[in-house]
């Protein structure tokens, strides 16, 4: 198969229409056959669930190319779980498990040469999403609903790649005590928007969330979670009822303590303890591991020891074992790696 005529190695985290993408109905209570279709355009009614309420989730994977020229996705089950919790939350209709799986390996195929190639730096993203597609006017769950998956060819999430990145300690909440923070709605996307503007007008590249409840927990970024490393080279990660449970972060746990043998503590992270680490990163599907050189609380600046020059040598061992295993250069834990072609 040729591969499209794309400057892989230079582009952004943007979207580019690809051929095909997978659509399936739901309708009188059940899902549709689903089929691929190459138009990327959708009607619907003015007054859909989505767009009235927002009544809308999704999820995001990657493709990959292997060094042994395999196309595979990283963990596809997990998304399909994770978006089966989403659905339940927003009293949508799940999607079948394995049907996600299914879809997403239909939408790769059939977009093979967009995948990049190996070594290009570049990735396919996935972008499976459901939302609520006929009339609702008074407050309640739609009756109708598309489940769809595109795919576009991506790089890095931060301009820089590698790049430490500047951080900005919000005003604002991402997520409620007891709300939707745990699961991908698009609500929470929308609740971040006006505090991503903010932080980047500010010069910052993003945003760190504290808890909603008290402001002295560390949560999360509006698209990844973080990951501390102490002096003494132990991993720390948030653990709260209101950040998104990152497939990233799990895997990585998994990496930490099983491939580089370090010790992994999932706690609460208070915002007092930052200036006593010694790394950070933020992980996730888009952002992989991102190293963080610098958060900023009200003019008062944590400024890590790893500097603002490169990834700290922990955060470098723990991507370069996460992106062996995802590229196949690293024997992947068993189900990790879903081979489509
Ligand atoms: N946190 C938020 C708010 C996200 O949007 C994402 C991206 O999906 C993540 C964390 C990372 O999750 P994952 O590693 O499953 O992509
Ligand atoms: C992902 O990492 O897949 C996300 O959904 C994050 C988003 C901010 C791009």
């Amino acid at each position: 198969m040729e591969k499209k005529n794309i400057d892989w190695s230079n582009i952004g985290f943007g979207y580019m229409k690809t051929d095909k993408r997978y659509v399936s109905l739901y309708k009188d209570g059940k899902w549709d056959g689903g089929t691929l279709t190459e138009d990327d355009k959708i009607t619907i009614s003015e007054c859909a669930g989505v767009l009235q309420y927002a009544q809308t989730i999704f999820e995001g994977l990657k493709a990959y190319t292997t060094e042994d020229g395999r196309i595979v996705t990283f963990r596809p089950d997990m998304n399909a779980s994770r978006m089966a919790d989403s659905a339940r939350r927003l009293e949508m209709p799940v999607f079948p498990e394995d049907r996600f799986v299914e879809a997403v390996a239909m939408t790769v195929k059939a977009n093979a040469a967009y995948v990049p190639p190996y070594g290009s730096g570049a990735t396919l993203y996935l972008r499976p999403y459901m939302f609520g597609s006929n009339p609702v006017i008074g407050v309640k769950p739609a009756d109708e609903y598309q489940f769809r998956v595109f795919c576009t060819p991506v790089g890095p999430y931060f301009k820089g790649g590698a790049k430490p990145i500047t951080i900005k300690v919000s005003d604002f909440d991402r997520a409620a005590p007891h709300g939707t923070g745990h699961i991908k709605a698009g609500l929470n996307y929308a609740m971040s928007l006006h505090a991503i503007v903010t932080a980047h007008e500010e010069g910052y590249d993003e945003n760190m969330y504290l808890d909603p409840a008290t402001r002295t927990k560390v949560e999360e970024t509006g698209g990844a979670n973080f990951l501390f490393i102490t002096k003494d080279n132990k991993v720390v990660t948030p653990k709260s009822d209101s950040i998104l449970p990152s497939i990233t972060r799990r895997s990585l746990v998994h990496v930490a303590k099983e491939y580089l043998g370090l010790e992994v503590e999932e706690r609460e992270v208070l915002f007092d303890e930052v200036k006593d680490f010694a790394e950070c990163g933020l992980c996730g599907t888009a952002a992989v591991i991102s190293p963080v050189g610098k958060i900023v609380d009200h003019g008062k600046e944590i400024c890590f020891p790893s500097g603002m020059e490169d990834m700290g040598p922990v955060t470098k061992k723990l991507y370069e074992t996460l992106t062996g295993i995802q590229m196949g250069k690293i024997e992947a834990p068993k189900g990790w790696l879903k081979e489509i072609m």
